[in-house]
């Protein structure tokens, strides 16, 4: 959590945590904008969302939870390069 940033009500929060689950997606937390990459808009319609890393979703770029079916696995924390 960070310092509300001016022009923020106090405790509105506008940092941005990404958290890769455990053999999960990747939760986006706090304001973003999501784009493809022509730059068109793909529509977030909550302040938390989970994006698939295991690229087997019906609903790309979102997680489906199909990662649990393909038994998706990887680390939270950042693999070793
Ligand atoms: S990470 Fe959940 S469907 Fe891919």
């Amino acid at each position: 959590m960070g310092e509300p940033r001016s022009g923020q009500p106090d405790g509105v929060d506008d940092d941005v945590t990404i958290t890769p689950y455990r053999d999960g997606p990747l939760l986006v937390r706090g304001p973003i904008r999501l784009q493809d990459q022509d730059g068109s808009e793909i529509e977030v319609d909550r302040g938390t969302i989970a994006l698939c890393r295991c690229g087997k979703s019906r609903v790309r770029p979102f997680c489906d939870g199909t990662h649990k079916l393909v038994r998706f696995a990887a680390p939270s924390g950042a693999e070793q390069r």
